[in-house]
């Protein structure tokens, strides 16, 4: 649980207010996107448990004016231009699947998915790390779905005893993969995100 106070001092934080991100987490895409390169101009991209949508904003700041943010979440997201919104359950996977679809004309039209999902924290690890593992499936399976081939994905996890197991499952899918955690995760967060480049299909 993160303290108010705690947040007056965290750099990430400041900035976020600075710059107009609706979240510190934001600059973990900036860092994830940097350096692995995974979103580019005029593409195509899902981000699943969105809210309150710094992935968002970021992700349209990367694929510009010819390309498209599809945002899903529990929670209600605020309006973000030029970004499609759904409110739905990504362990809904099929109905995920098909609001997308209708969206997006079809499977293999998305370009990349990301998924900053997480539980609500119950302060019991491995309970915490099981549910965020359960979120984290779900976004490998419906990136499965709807990207196209050579289509890139980026997943946080929780570490714990699932955590190989994901890991393997994204290895085996993508021509690439790798764990990373960003410079803004916090030093005492079990938080991962594990990057897939070059979707097999
Ligand atoms: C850490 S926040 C995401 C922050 C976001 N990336 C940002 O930069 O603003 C995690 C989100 O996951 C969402 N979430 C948790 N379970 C979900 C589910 N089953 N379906 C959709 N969203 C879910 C929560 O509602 C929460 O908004």
């Amino acid at each position: 649980m993160v303290k108010q106070a705690d947040l007056k001092t965290d750099r990430f934080y400041k900035r976020a207010k600075k710059e107009g991100y609706r979240s510190r987490s934001a600059f973990k895409l900036l860092q994830i996107a940097d350096k692995f390169e995974v979103i580019k101009a005029g593409d195509v991209v899902v981000d699943l448990g969105a809210a309150p949508g710094g992935w968002s904003q970021v992700a349209k700041g990367l694929v510009g004016e010819r390309g498209v943010v599809i945002s899903v979440d529990l929670q209600r997201i605020e309006e973000i231009e030029d970004v499609v919104i759904i409110k739905g359950d990504i362990t809904k996977e099929e109905e995920t699947i098909k609001a997308i679809e209708d969206l997006v004309k079809g499977r293999d039209a998305v370009d990349v998915v990301i998924s900053d999902a997480s539980p609500k924290l119950s302060g019991n690890r491995d309970y915490d790390h099981f549910r965020s593992f359960e979120l984290s499936k779900s976004a490998l399976n419906i990136a499965s779905a709807l990207l196209r081939k050579n289509g890139n994905f980026v997943a946080k996890i929780f570490q714990g005893a699932y955590y190989d197991k994901f890991y393997r499952s994204v290895k085996e899918k993508f021509r690439y993969a790798r764990a990373y955690s960003p410079a803004a995760t916090r030093k005492r967060s079990a938080e991962v995100y594990v990057i897939g480049r070059g979707y097999k299909g």
